[in-house]
């Protein structure tokens, strides 16, 4: 038996990879960990590493490969050292987005004995995902998402988990919208086949009210997360 089982999701931009992780990574018991929220974490320090990191984030380009790496281990190596009994596997949102990328992770989790449980694809048309991602609204303070018509907060501008003012995220702008769905099919798309090839993906309709996206993940996860033999227990 692998020591844990992560869970990968791949979707364009907005197709809701950040809500559904959110909603599904404590039904299954898993962390969510997405390189985005670290790379916007990182940013809000003022050094150099930050510079660098806003100058491909804001443009919409994917970060190095090299960097990217390093920021996603040093995650889970903290996961590992501060909750070693209690991780019981990562939902990866965000993570790999290119070939490079996808053959790093394989490395890494056989180093470490991990494998991948599944890899969930959320599918959405590209008006959908222009019309979510220019209503989007995040908080900087705890990272929860909201749309001003889809997922409003329940007082206007301001998050319902801590209270703090809510704000457009920097790349969610047309000219970056546009970059980062051509790179998404360009590198990341062709992921799916390399995944397919294996076993892996789950097709998932994410064009559906963000309730029934998460039931049917969950539907399809759960037998194979929930099983011990594949993925540890505890
Ligand atoms: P990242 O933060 O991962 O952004 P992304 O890939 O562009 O994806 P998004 O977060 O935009 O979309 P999402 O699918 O999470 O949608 P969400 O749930 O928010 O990456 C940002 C940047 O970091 C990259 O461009 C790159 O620079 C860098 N980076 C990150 N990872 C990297 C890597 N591996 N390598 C190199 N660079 C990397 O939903 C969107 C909106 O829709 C929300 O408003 C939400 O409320 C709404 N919504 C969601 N679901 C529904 C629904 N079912 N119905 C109606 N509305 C919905
Ligand atoms: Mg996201």
């Amino acid at each position: 038996m692998a020591d844990r089982c992560h869970v990968v999701l791949i979707g364009p931009q907005g197709s809701g990879k950040g809500t559904q992780a959110a909603r599904i990574a404590p039904r299954l018991r898993l962390v969510h960990v997405a390189t985005g929220d670290l790379f916007r974490q990182l940013m809000t320090r003022d050094d150099e590493l930050a510079r660098e990191v806003r100058s491909y984030y804001d443009r919409g380009a994917l970060v190095p490969d090299e960097l990217t790496l390093r920021v996603l281990l040093q995650r889970l190596d903290e996961l590992e050292r501060e909750s070693a009994e209690a991780f019981r596997g990562a939902l990866l949102d965000g993570y790999p987005r290119n070939r490079a990328q996808a053959e790093a992770l394989d490395q890494v989790l056989r180093e470490r004995r991990d494998s991948i449980a599944a890899v969930v694809h959320l599918a959405v048309p590209r008006a959908v995902l222009i019309e979510r991602l220019s209503g989007r609204l995040i908080c900087p303070q705890c990272g929860a998402t909201y749309h001003i018509r889809f997922s409003p907060p329940k007082t206007a501008g301001q998050c319902d988990r801590c209270g703090s003012a809510l704000i457009q995220r920097s790349d969610d702008t047309p000219e970056a919208i546009a970059r980062r769905l051509e790179t998404y099919e360009q590198q990341t798309a062709p992921l799916l086949d390399y995944y397919r090839a294996r076993g892996l993906v789950v097709d998932i309709d994410g064009n559906q009210p963000i309730d029934a996206v998460t039931e049917a993940i969950l539907a399809a996860l759960e037998p194979r997360v929930g099983d011990p033999s594949r993925c540890r227990s505890s």
